[in-house]
């Protein structure tokens, strides 16, 4: 076969390095004939590097660079710094220029074929060398891109490629970037005529239940006369169930099939087909590539809200930032995966890629876990937010950036709807932030425009807006366009568009209720929402006393616990907390759902903080992973489970007064006990969706007890900790697959003698592995923690922390180890295995 030939001749060719080969296609797995997929990640050489340096020749001396796998971020591996350009906004950790450099040998025998290297994200302004020629560079951090490298290659001898990437101007971006190529690289061999890089668009519509028809675009690269595109339907177990095919003369082909009694693709059952597309010359495969694909139907009603499939469903979103905590940027699907399984164990549904365009493997955890996606593409347009970021670009790349995004991700089932910007300051004529510093462009957002800020006539934002917005229909006029504005006004340019399918608050829940009146036929959706700060662990009493920090966006904000409050009682001047959104979504019914900002911390952006802050307040769930109590808010709100969540914990001040809350699901009202004693019942409102006691502390013992139609169905207990006394370790998963990028996170808990956790515990933990893993990272969820992220120790914050450990690809036996002065050690076997 074909793929095998040419396997083997590399392997024969290649003794320095050992492709590790997938058989993908279009980035998708399967088997065929003509086309190889190389995953070209391993064994990079990499340097941080003065400006001027100039490392694209193949003569130059990298031998005493270091040598790494990618993905790669190289700020996450630095020291947090007061002075980083990046400043706190950035996550304190610098930016700076990169290469990075491979050697590798191509085979004679691929002398007759089209060579390209697919980027998934290189931050930022990358460009790419091979053999000392450019070919080709992209400013642009987050979107994937593809060259074609055949006129720069050697056919039978090594070569070398070299990457410089510059995050060297700073700031660049509202929150963390990483610095690097952070997502997969991988060099796709195939025939000179070719399916192109993002060349399907697989597009289902449901005619009835009974059949779904599918249109299918292929895209030719090189001479395409003669050549016919046959695509076969193959359902979840590889079954062909329809084929097409139509000529691709002009470059383009486009097959229409039909699926009888189709299963849908679904948030509780994510059914994904996959159309396996051909290219035939004379009845030969010469290409072929895999998609993916789900058939649904999505429907945003201006009066009801959203429809999956004809069903209302309320999208129970949260935004999130790429990073992923202690990993950095650098992508991990395990990782990714984990934040989703974390997210719907609250019920939450639905994902805004805030405020870019995701990594791939982000949409294909969605398409097969069953989320919904608004995919974003920019947070700035012509206007800049910080000094050097992507509006410096915008001009010449907004056409290509966008077409590029839209062709790689519409094929998703999980992408609902489109959004062309975040609070992009088009929206108004003035605004300007040229002259501010990073924490101010974070505020200025949301603090002071003047009112009326509309010039009247079509503004050359509206023009733009309407621009962005055909872009993407010229692409996909299958999904919705919207943009999250936190400007309500209808004077906002980009309304004024009337470019946008769905309008979309960032906030402003006040403007809500006047939404059909200001927006006439318009769905309507919260885009971002809430804002509440909380830091894990720490509770500001009493709970009934709101915190809104920071009161002004001119003036730095300072208060000595750097803490946010977790009873949900703290949260920005233009949010609100989590039980008032919940409220005013279910009040307005005709609101589509919501994307709360955020579902975990992230590096950058700590307000209402600056240094030594360096890390968001506004996750449910903090950087290391760890739910804090509002989480359980949602579970309750958002899922059917029976279940109790009292909080804080119970090591006070004798004498003290502590307002106890319980988030709760499946009971009518819940019982408090301390040291035995009733405290009285406590429910829901619907005006609180929490119940609350305020008791004296005394040592002991404090109980909830859960009823449903007066009986007890669930009781927990919170003990007074003692001192710290022992290590527990919880891994979330013992078996790690031997691919060299599977995890494990390993909870480490600060226990008392009995096996209550200690609350308070910040005690020193030190960790060591032997066999088949490494420390990928270690984290605590302390936003002002000025540990390093990556290192063998950590402190426990609020009794918690984090270690990442990453098989190194053999199989093997792994063993943990963790110590802590006056603690002991505890050690817990873990596994690398070929699942
Ligand atoms: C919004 C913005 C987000 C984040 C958030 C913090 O205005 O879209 O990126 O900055 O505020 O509250």
């Amino acid at each position: 076969m074909r793929t095998e030939r040419l396997f083997s001749s590399l392997r024969a060719l290649v003794p320095v390095f050992v492709f590790p080969m997938l058989i993908l296609s279009c980035g998708k797995a399967d088997s065929f004939i003509g086309r190889e997929v190389i995953d070209f990640d391993s064994s990079w050489s990499f340097s941080l590097a003065e400006d001027g340096i100039d490392a694209s020749a193949p003569s130059f001396d990298d031998s005493s660079w270091r040598i790494l796998n990618l993905p790669h971020d190289w700020s996450i591996e630095m020291d947090f710094e007061e002075d980083s350009p990046t400043g706190t906004g950035g996550g304190a950790l610098r930016g700076g220029l990169g290469w990075y450099r491979k050697t590798f040998r191509v085979p004679s025998s691929w002398k007759d074929h089209r060579v390209c290297i697919e980027f998934d994200g290189v931050y930022m302004n990358s460009t790419v060398f091979v053999n000392g020629q450019q070919v080709g560079n992209r400013p642009n951090g987050f979107v994937s891109f593809s060259y074609d490298i055949t006129p720069y290659i050697s056919f039978g001898k090594k070569n070398t490629i070299a990457v410089k990437v510059d995050n060297s101007l700073q700031p660049n971006l509202r929150w963390y970037s990483g610095s690097g190529i952070y997502r997969n690289v991988r060099l796709v061999v195939t025939n000179p005529s070719r399916i192109a890089y993002s060349g399907t668009f697989v597009s289902p519509q449901l005619l009835s239940s009974s059949e779904a028809k599918v249109t299918i675009s292929t895209e030719v690269e090189g001479d395409s006369a003669g050549l016919i595109a046959k695509t076969s339907i193959l359902d979840a177990s590889g079954l062909v169930l329809a084929t097409g095919e139509a000529p691709a003369s002009e470059g383009k082909a486009e097959a229409v099939v039909s699926i009888q009694s189709p299963h849908l693709w679904s948030i509780g059952d994510p059914y994904l087909y996959t159309a396996r597309t051909e290219l035939l010359s004379g009845g030969k495969v010469i290409d072929v590539c895999d998609t993916p694909f789900g058939v649904r139907t999505i429907r945003f009603d201006d009066k009801e809200g959203f429809f999956l499939n004809g069903e209302h469903v309320v999208i129970n979103g949260v935004c999130l930032h790429h990073d992923l905590g202690c990993l950095g940027s650098a992508v991990n699907t395990r990782a990714l995966e984990r934040q989703l399984e974390i997210l719907r164990g609250m019920g939450c549904n639905a994902v805004r890629t805030s405020h870019n365009p995701p990594a791939p493997e982000l949409l294909d955890l969605c398409d097969r876990m069953g989320f919904l996606v608004q995919d974003e593409a920019f947070d700035v347009w012509r206007k800049k937010k910080t000094a050097y970021d992507y509006s410096r670009f915008f001009g010449e790349w907004y056409r290509k950036d966008l077409e590029d995004f839209v062709k790689r991700d519409r094929n998703h089932p999980s992408v609902i709807m489109w959004s062309i910007g975040n609070e992009v300051l088009e929206q108004w004529t003035d605004a300007a932030a040229d002259t501010l510093s990073l924490a101010e462009a974070n505020l200025i957002l949301n603090f002071g425009h003047a009112a009326n800020t509309s010039d009247g006539g079509t503004h050359v934002n509206a023009v733009l807006t309407k621009t962005l917005a055909d872009i993407v229909r010229g692409l996909d006029t299958t999904r919705p366009v919207t943009a999250g504005c936190n400007e309500t006004g209808t004077y906002n340019h980009l309304f004024q568009s009337g470019a946008l399918d769905v309008i979309g608050f960032n906030y402003h829940n006040g403007d809500i209720p006047s939404v059909g009146k200001n927006f006439p036929d318009k769905p309507f959706i919260v885009s971002e929402s809430v804002s509440a700060l909380m830091t894990r662990g720490y509770y500001r009493m009493p709970s009934d006393q709101m915190f809104v920090w920071p009161a002004r966006w001119d003036i730095p904000f300072y208060e000595p616990s750097l803490s946010c409050s977790s009873y949900d009682n703290c949260h920005v001047p233009w949010g609100n907390t989590h039980e008032e959104e919940l409220k005013v979504l279910r009040d307005n019914p005709f609101v589509s759902g919501q994307f709360i900002w955020t579902g975990f911390d992230y590096i950058g952006e700590p307000t209402p903080y600056g240094w030594p802050a360096r890390s968001s307040y506004f996750g449910i769930v903090d950087l290391a992973g760890f739910p804090k109590d509002i989480y359980y808010l949602y579970k309750a709100e958002w899922t059917d489970e029976t279940f109790i969540h009292l909080f804080p914990h119970w090591n006070w001040e004798e004498g003290q007064d502590v307002d106890m809350w319980c988030y709760y699901g499946g009971a009518d009202e819940v019982e408090l006990f301390v040291n035995g004693v009733s405290q009285g019942r406590s429910s829901k409102t619907a005006d609180r969706l929490h119940a609350e006691w305020r008791v004296k502390y005394v040592p002991g013992k404090v109980e909830a007890a859960a009823y449903k139609d007066g009986k007890e169905i669930g009781r927990q207990t919170i003990n007074t900790a003692g001192n710290p006394s022992q290590i527990r370790l919880t891994p979330d998963r013992a078996n790690l697959n031997a691919d060299g990028k599977d995890l494990s996170f390993v909870t480490v808990e600060i226990l008392d003698k009995d096996g209550n956790i200690c609350p308070w515990a910040d005690n020193l933990v030190e960790f060591e592995v032997n066999g088949s893993a490494f420390i990928a990272g270690v984290d605590n969820g302390s936003p002002i923690s000025m540990e390093r992220f990556k290192d063998n120790k950590r402190h426990a914050f609020y009794g918690k922390c984090l270690v990442v450990l990453q098989n190194d690809g053999t199989v093997g036996d792994i063993s943990l180890k963790a110590t802590s002065e006056g603690l002991g050690s505890e050690v817990v076997p873990l596994a690398s295995v070929n699942l």
